[in-house]
């Protein structure tokens, strides 16, 4: 019999991607989606039919303990959370409502309904925040710099407590920044790749941006969320740091993606606005992924260069259907 995933936040860039393989995988998955005035399934056009939707939310107990009851699942994913970190300045409570307690809600209800239940959290590199060793590694001390990166600890922590406490297969991918072409357009990858694709289609001349000195390991999603099932099919739970192992700036970002379109003097299109600059800034994240090598045969596949390329010819050809 075919295992069965449930996946929170399977509307967002990761969620779509690991339905994507895990269908490919011959999972029965399930996709749990909020109530909203305008539900976007962009993300899923090519599989939605395959996906079995439940409504739910995660600042709503009782809604995830039905969508577990509801689909009994092998595995969840637990990827749903307000993902931007510029917006969790805005809205720190709604942030730690969905990103932190949201977690404890599903372990509890894992706990409650079916303690066999595999969990997967989506912890981040921004609990590294300002690194106090580079590259960061599993025990490599955090240091948050952001409402978001604080309740990305919380959601890590309270996973390592359950696993501790009640002896769950509770696991946590701490995953560095990884992109593709279905990444939120505010997000500084796509809105870079975006924005390339607008200059040179001639939609608009410039692109304005804050830090662009930042440093971040950039991966590709897909290989991702490899990573994230390899870590549910692991003998025991543990928690894995995936990443590339590199760093480049924000910078060396813009040129490659104005190389794409032949474009070499990349700053002439830049504009640097005060307003995209963050209360508290993570200059340079970079990670270890040797422990994932080791213990699960993970590597990363897809250059920068490569995903680069993917990302400004995706959008050139979105925005050209759009004409
Ligand atoms: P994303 O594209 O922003 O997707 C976020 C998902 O969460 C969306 O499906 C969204 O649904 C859902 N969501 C938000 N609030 C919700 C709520 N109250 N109840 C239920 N669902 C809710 O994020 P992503 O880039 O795919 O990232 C996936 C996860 O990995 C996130 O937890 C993110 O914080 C974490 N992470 C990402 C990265 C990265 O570089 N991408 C790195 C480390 C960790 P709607 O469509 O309804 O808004
Ligand atoms: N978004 C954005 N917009 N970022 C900008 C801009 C801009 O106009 N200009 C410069 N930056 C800089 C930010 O200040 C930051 O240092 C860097 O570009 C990357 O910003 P984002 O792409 O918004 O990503 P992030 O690193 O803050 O967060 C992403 O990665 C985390 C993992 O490290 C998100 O996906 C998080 O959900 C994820 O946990």
């Amino acid at each position: 019999m075919s295992k069965k995933a449930l996946i929170t936040g399977i509307t967002g860039m990761d969620g779509s991607h690991l339905a994507d393989f895990l269908l490919k995988k011959g999972y029965k998955v399930y996709g749990m989606i909020r109530r909203s005035s305008n539900i976007n399934l962009d993300n899923l056009e090519n599989i939605k039919e395959n996906i079995t939707f439940v409504n739910g939310d995660m600042t709503d107990q009782n809604s995830l303990f039905r969508c577990l009851k509801d689909t009994n699942p092998d595995e969840i994913y637990n990827l749903a959370s307000q993902s931007f970190v510029g917006e969790s300045w805005n809205t720190p409570e709604q942030t730690s409502n969905v990103t932190a307690l949201g977690v404890l809600r599903i372990l509890e209800s894992i706990r409650e309904f079916n303690p066999k239940i595999k969990f997967y959290q989506a912890s981040s590199s921004e609990m590294f925040g300002r690194m106090v060793e580079n590259p960061a590694n599993e025990k490599t001390p955090f240091y948050p710099r952001s409402p978001y990166g604080v309740s990305k600890l919380y959601g890590h922590w309270i996973t390592i407590n359950y696993r501790e406490s009640y002896n769950l297969f509770a696991c946590s991918g701490i995953l560095f920044n990884h992109e593709s072409e279905r990444r939120g357009i505010e997000f500084v990858t796509r809105k870079i790749t975006d924005g390339v694709a607008r200059i040179h289609l001639g939609l608009n001349k410039n692109i304005s941006l804050g830090n662009i000195d930042a440093r971040r390991d950039w991966g590709y999603a897909p290989d991702y969320v490899e990573a994230m099932w390899k870590i549910l099919q692991n003998d025991k739970p543990t928690d894995y740091v995936i990443a590339t192992g590199k760093d480049y700036s924000v910078k060396d970002f813009l040129k490659i993606a104005f190389e794409v379109v032949g474009i070499s003097d990349w700053n002439k299109h830049v504009l640097i606005d005060q307003k995209f600059y963050r209360p508290a800034e993570v200059d340079v994240l970079r990670g270890d992924y040797s422990k994932a090598n080791k213990e699960l045969g993970w590597e990363p596949k897809t250059s920068l260069e490569e995903m680069i390329k993917k990302m400004v010819k995706s959008d050139i050809k979105k925005i050209k259907s759009k004409l």
